[in-house]
């Protein structure tokens, strides 16, 4: 027994959530070790829809612990409000462990992304403006606090200390915000969530001594990830396997299984390059018909064809050992189906991911094309077969599932 980690392979969106859902059955609990409130993971069951951003997609199981893992940054009142939400729907079972070191977002952290965003101007990210960059910045710059501060005595002085730093820095935020109505605010979070907050690192090795086994649930993609993502136009957490060992506090010794999530075609959400995005009717069907609209911010999500190279280097340095294929129902209909097996640039043919902007915003798809499908049933037809045969050979990695639909048992299992 150990930990199983499940990663989504794209730029976020994948149907991680749906995925943990499922495979949360065989464990203890799930642990998020990255992101933020920028994160949204729905999950659909008995036609109930839950949306998820900070709480791990275990919540739904009365029997599960959840960790909130020190590489999760918190937002308070998103995260009062989501436990509050799951309360008033019967689906909180007080199993909830949060990290005493993750760290905490403030109010300026929001603004400070809605107005880096504004100053960005036709270079803008398409962020969440949930405020997690300029949080994970303050970590990182050593000018945050973390969830042990909030429960110290010296808290008012540690975040009035960080604030006149951040006006001394950037005079524009001055007169932004009352910085004594924000610790009035923080200060009513305590006790609510002192009862949850502990050392999750003692408590994950303790379970994983007595041989309990944990799922690690991502948030984002692993495209989105600060180092291998598609840099600048990604998130500022490691969404790649790395963020496991950093975001939890687990060693790599006890991961025992990694398994990718990726989407039967792709989406994004946000600025950056996306070389098989579709602005057809076609990408319009896929939309609607996948209902790709934000969990977290509502935005229409761009969608394209599958990128089978991005998703092999996505499978390749998150070492995974198999793979969900996620909304295969959503290309059904289709006359016809395309995967992407390399790129055109001037004049030459790439076959691996390349990390230059310029070369993945002007390449030109090389695709493979197969004749469309239509599922009924919990039943594969032939071509659809076809098509996850191409990818399983494609991206040397089996596939172990493939859902069909958002509910919980719109899903094939293949194991
Ligand atoms: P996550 O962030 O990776 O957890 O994914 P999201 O929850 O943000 O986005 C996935 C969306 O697709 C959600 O609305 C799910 O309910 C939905 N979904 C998941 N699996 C399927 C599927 O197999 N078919 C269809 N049609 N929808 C699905
Ligand atoms: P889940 O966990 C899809 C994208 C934003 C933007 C970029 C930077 O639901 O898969 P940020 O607010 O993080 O600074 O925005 O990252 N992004 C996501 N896109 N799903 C997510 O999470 C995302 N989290 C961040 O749209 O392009
Ligand atoms: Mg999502």
């Amino acid at each position: 027994m150990g930990a199983i980690a499940v990663i989504g392979l794209h730029w976020g969106d994948e149907g991680k959530g749906r995925i943990v859902d499922l495979l949360v059955k065989d464990c203890n609990g799930v642990v998020r070790y990255n992101g933020g409130p920028n994160a949204g993971h729905t999950l659909v069951v008995n036609g109930e829809t839950f949306k998820l951003h900070l709480i791990p997609s275990g919540i739904l199981h009365r029997d599960k612990i959840n960790v909130i893992g020190n590489g999760v940054i918190i937002d308070p009142k998103v995260l009062l409000e989501e436990i509050d939400e799951l309360k008033g729907r019967g689906f909180f079972n007080g199993k909830l462990y949060i990290s005493d070191r993750a760290p905490i977002l403030f109010p300026y952290h929001k603004i400070i992304d809605e107005l880096e965003e504004s100053f960005r101007g036709s270079f803008s990210l398409g962020t969440t403006k949930r405020g997690v960059g300029p949080g994970y910045t303050d970590e990182i710059n050593r000018s945050g606090l973390r969830m042990i501060d909030l429960f110290s005595d010296s808290f008012e002085e540690k975040l009035k200390r960080v604030w006149d730093l951040k006006v001394k820095i950037s005079p524009c935020l001055d007169g932004k915000v009352n910085i004594e109505d924000v610790i009035e605010d923080y200060k009513g979070y305590i006790e609510y969530l002192k009862s949850y907050t502990t050392d999750t690192i003692s408590l994950l090795h303790d379970l994983l001594a007595q041989g309990k086994r944990v799922l690690l649930e991502g948030a984002q993609g692993f495209l989105l990830d600060i180092d291998f993502g598609t840099y600048p136009y990604v998130s500022s957490s490691s969404s790649s396997i790395g963020g496991i060992f950093s975001g939890s506090g687990i060693n790599p010794k006890q991961l025992e299984k990694i398994f990718g999530v990726v989407k039967a075609y792709m989406t994004r959400v946000g600025a950056g390059p996306f070389p098989t995005e579709l602005k057809d009717d076609t990408g319009n069907y896929l939309r609607e018909r996948g209902r790709e609209y934000g969990t977290t911010t509502g935005r229409p999500r761009r969608c394209g064809w599958l990128d089978c190279v991005a998703t092999k280097y996505s499978c390749i340095i998150n070492g995974v050992d198999g793979i969900y294929i996620t909304k295969l129902d959503v290309l059904g209909g289709l006359s016809e189906v395309k995967v992407c097996i390399g790129y055109e640039y001037e004049g030459e043919r790439l076959y691996s991911f390349p990390s230059s902007l310029e070369i993945l915003e002007n390449c030109k798809p090389i695709y493979e094309r197969f004749p469309g499908w239509n599922i009924e049933g919990n039943e594969l037809p032939p071509n659809a077969k076809s098509y996850l045969k191409f990818i399983e050979d494609f991206l040397d990695t089996k596939i172990l599932g493939v859902s069909i639909g958002p509910e919980r048992e719109a899903f094939i299992d293949l194991c």
